[in-house]
């Protein structure tokens, strides 16, 4: 599929204030700096529509870009942020969950981890979550422009390692890197098939 247009629609931090769920939708979520900001922009080919930044914490509320006019792609903030003070973060996380579990037109979320790392605690937790609450979900493997194949396979291999221990069935893996364009095509034949 190819991406003709796409123009930002609105950003708030309360789920029935998002545009109608009239389109079918496409979100991202991970760990705050994981490249979810990024992966819009590159996906979209427009280097500034998501803002992104070096520093963790850029992107704060559910953002809505209208892809060729027919569907939604949705930058969400990061979670796992140490520096947001619990109060906040308890706060941000309630509108995060209700945005999860009650936006009925959310086809998929992708769940967007560093392919440089081993399965971390709060990437599984939040994977075994959206299992539990049986939220249709794939998972990208972001920044692999940051190591060797050998490296990719290893961490690619103990994520399904791990996620077998608590399922019957993986998840949709895809692998990116924002910096070299990489899974761009696997990504968009992947909302296509599931549009
Ligand atoms: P929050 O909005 O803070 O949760 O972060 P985010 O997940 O949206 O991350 P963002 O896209 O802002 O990227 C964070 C940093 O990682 C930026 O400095 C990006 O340039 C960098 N980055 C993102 N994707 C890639 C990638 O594929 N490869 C490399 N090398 N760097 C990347
Ligand atoms: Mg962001």
């Amino acid at each position: 599929m190819e991406i003709k247009t796409a123009r930002f629609v609105m950003s708030n931090s309360d789920v029935k204030k998002c545009p109608d769920p009239n389109k079918p939708e496409f979100a991202f979520i991970g760990r705050s700096n994981v490249g979810k900001s990024s992966l819009i922009n590159m996906l979209t080919g427009q280097k500034k529509l998501a803002k992104t930044s070096s520093r963790p914490g850029k992107t704060q509320l559910i953002n809505h870009f209208l892809i060729n006019e027919d569907w939604f792609l949705v930058d969400l903030p990061g979670y796992g942020y140490a520096k947001v003070s619990k109060k906040s973060k308890e706060k941000f996380q309630a509108y995060i969950v209700n945005y999860i579990l009650q936006r009925e037109n959310l086809y998929c979320l992708f769940v967007l981890v560093d392919a440089r790392h081993e399965p971390q605690k709060i990437d599984m937790e939040f994977i075994n979550w959206l299992g539990e609450k049986e939220v249709p979900f794939a998972l990208v493997f972001t920044k692999a422009d940051k190591l060797g194949r050998t490296k990719l396979d290893k961490n690619l291999a103990a994520y399904k390692a791990e996620l077998l221990k608590d399922w019957a069935e993986l998840p949709p893996l895809l692998v990116s890197s924002a910096e070299a364009g990489v899974g761009k095509e696997d990504i968009l034949s992947f909302i296509e098939q599931n549009v």
